[in-house]
């Protein structure tokens, strides 16, 4: 009940005026947010790849309606990779793109313009050595995506994409993408999505993602096992075991300020361990989707908002 009407506030502009307004969340939003620009990103991605991490940043930002901040979604992108190039912190490392903030619900032309404003980013994310994933959003914009992935990794095989156990059409989706040179982040799924399309209990939603997990650990390509859940990470890296594969040829991620000493532990133990880091000054959807996955960052917001 208190994830959905967090996740539904998480996409109300009423709410999001109100939220934001108050001083004290900010305090809060450090904790998952790296800072607002993209010196606070770089620092953040210099002590993570000190300490054996590898990265992958997104600048904050979705659901454009103006083209404008398309562009400049793009023209962001494009300054970090450079920056990153500069520092000699691009080779390896990562960016996550978020299609709508790239122009996707731009009317009839927004898939060309996000289309090309990632292909943009993805060359240049080429040009420094780094990858690219594309994130997921909410299902209406998975099959447009999908199409935008297809048609990119014609020239960046490398493209990646995120898959959300919670949907029914996943393993499918998982099937259709285990092949060679794929790489694939499966997640449970961040938003607020109808019966008709997905799980609603949790329970199911773990249980397709172990179902994905078998897929996508069975093929060719490049498993990305996006969660902070332990039992996923064990039966991921049983299922490793069982399928012969080495520990460079997968790789777990999650997110900034979510079980840091996991993340150290896996990547001490030999694993990639990737971190996603978000930094801009765009947090809120991001910040509400982070609420909403755990009850306990809610009484922590409210007890932060009750000791000023
Ligand atoms: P689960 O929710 O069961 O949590 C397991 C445990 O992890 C919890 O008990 C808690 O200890 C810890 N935990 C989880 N979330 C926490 C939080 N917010 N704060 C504190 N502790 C927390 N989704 C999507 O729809 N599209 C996308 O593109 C992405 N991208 C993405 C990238 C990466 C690298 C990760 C790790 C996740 C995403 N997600 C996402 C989010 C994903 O769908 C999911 O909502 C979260 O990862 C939470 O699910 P878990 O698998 O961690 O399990």
């Amino acid at each position: 009940m208190l994830s959905s009407a967090l996740l539904t506030a998480a996409r109300s502009s009423r709410a999001r005026g109100l939220i934001t307004a108050v001083p004290a969340t900010r305090k809060v939003v450090e904790r998952f947010v790296a800072g607002e620009v993209t010196e606070d990103g770089v620092r953040a991605v210099e002590e993570l790849v000190g300490s054996g991490l590898h990265v992958t940043l997104d600048r904050l930002g979705e659901d454009t309606l103006d083209r404008a901040a398309a562009e400049a979604t793009r023209d962001g992108y494009l300054a970090l990779i450079e920056t990153l190039a500069d520092r000699g912190l691009a080779s390896g490392n990562e960016v996550s793109v978020k299609l709508s903030a790239c122009g996707q619900a731009l009317g009839a032309d927004g898939e060309k313009i996000a289309r090309e404003n990632a292909r943009a980013i993805a060359e240049a994310a080429k040009a420094a050595g780094m990858l690219m994933t594309l994130d997921m959003e909410d299902h209406t914009t998975i099959d447009s995506t999908l199409g935008i992935l297809r048609e990119l990794r014609e020239d960046f095989p490398w493209l990646g994409a995120v898959l959300q156990s919670a949907l029914y059409r996943t393993e499918d989706d998982c099937r259709a993408l285990a092949h060679e040179g794929s790489r694939i982040r499966l997640v449970k799924g961040a938003y607020k999505e109808p019966d008709t399309v997905a799980h609603q209990a949790k329970s199911e939603v773990d249980k397709a993602y172990v179902r994905c997990l078998r897929i996508l650990m069975a093929g060719r390509g490049r498993p990305m096992v996006g969660s902070h859940d332990l039992r996923m990470i064990r039966i991921a890296e049983s299922l490793a075991r069982e399928n012969g594969r080495s520990a460079d040829s997968y790789e777990f991620q999650m997110l900034y300020g979510i079980r840091a000493f996991e993340q150290r532990r896996l990547a001490e133990s030999g694993a990639t361990v990737r971190v996603y880091v978000p930094y801009g000054d765009d947090w809120y959807g991001y910040f509400m989707r982070r609420l909403a996955e755990r009850p306990a960052n809610l009484a922590f917001f409210a007890r932060s908002l009750l000791s000023r």
